[in-house]
């Protein structure tokens, strides 16, 4: 598989740690030239002596004015994963502006924004692209602690599908991934949780979370010639969880 992407150009967002980074690898691993970003030097470091050679690290922050303008003059971009995201689990009533501003900013401004400067850089060198959103279960469903979580995921399905209705006649496909748990650095402290744990394994009918490897599995389908008839889609990853 080592040249399905060959000659792809590959931005990919909160690749320091968890899933962003498993995806820079893979993209990598599959030939595409890869530029993976995170606020984090030393999580990138590594990532930037990866065996394939093809990964590009830069150091910086998505909610950037100065990020997003570097982005649309990105040489020969036709990937985008979408990535950068977070969450503040609390109880509805208790949730303050400050956390409220923190994740919609993350999750919907920064996501909005990179999408938008990436496809101005897709447009403006004509190149056939493919956007990937990385959405959530919870965009789909809603669970307890996670209103401003499941709000920004819902959002990225909205602009999923939005960005693929106008792009696609221009030759952008645009689909998101839907993840349920996998553990990373942001979900250990969750996952940690004996009673939680039970919470989460009691929701998904495969009685497993899932795995880096399968949300790669799932960009790369997406990133590839194969869903060349494939846009707006939201690819569930989620052991069934939002079958119920
Ligand atoms: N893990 C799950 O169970 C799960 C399930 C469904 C969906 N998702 C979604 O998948 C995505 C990744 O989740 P994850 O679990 O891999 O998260 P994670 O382990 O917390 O990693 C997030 C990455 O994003 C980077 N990042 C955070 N804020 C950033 C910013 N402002 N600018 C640039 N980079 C930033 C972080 O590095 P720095 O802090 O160094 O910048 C880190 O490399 C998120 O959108 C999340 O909502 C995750």
């Amino acid at each position: 598989m080592a040249s399905m992407l060959e000659g792809q150009v590959a931005l990919v967002t909160g690749a320091g740690r968890g899933i962003g980074r498993a995806c820079a690898e893979g993209l990598a691993d599959s030939g595409a030239r890869v530029i993976a970003v995170a606020r984090t030097g030393k999580d990138l470091a590594e990532l930037g002596k990866h065996e394939s050679g093809r990964i590009e690290t830069w150091i910086a922050d998505v909610t950037d004015d100065e990020f997003i303008e570097r982005v649309a003059s990105v040489d020969g971009l036709s990937i985008l994963v979408n990535n950068a995201g977070g969450n503040r689990p609390q109880p509805f009533v208790e949730i303050d502006t400050e956390a409220l501003d923190f994740v919609i900013d993350l999750n919907i401004r920064a996501a909005f924004r990179v999408a938008q400067a990436a496809v101005k850089a897709m447009l403006a060198q004509n190149v056939s692209g493919s956007v990937i959103n990385m959405s959530s279960q919870m965009g789909h469903v809603g669970s307890p602690r996670r209103t401003v979580y499941c709000m920004t995921k819902h959002a990225i399905e909205g602009l999923t599908k939005a960005m693929a209705v106008e792009l696609g006649p221009k030759g952008i496909r645009v689909n998101s991934v839907a993840p349920t748990f996998v553990e990373t650095p942001l979900t250990m402290p969750m996952l940690d949780d004996p009673e939680f744990r039970e919470f989460v394994f009691g929701m998904i009918p495969l009685k497993k979370l899932a795995t880096l490897d399968d949300i790669v599995a799932a960009v790369l389908y997406l990133a590839s010639p194969g869903a060349g008839s494939v846009t707006g889609h939201s690819l569930r990853v989620d052991g069934g969880w939002t079958a119920h």
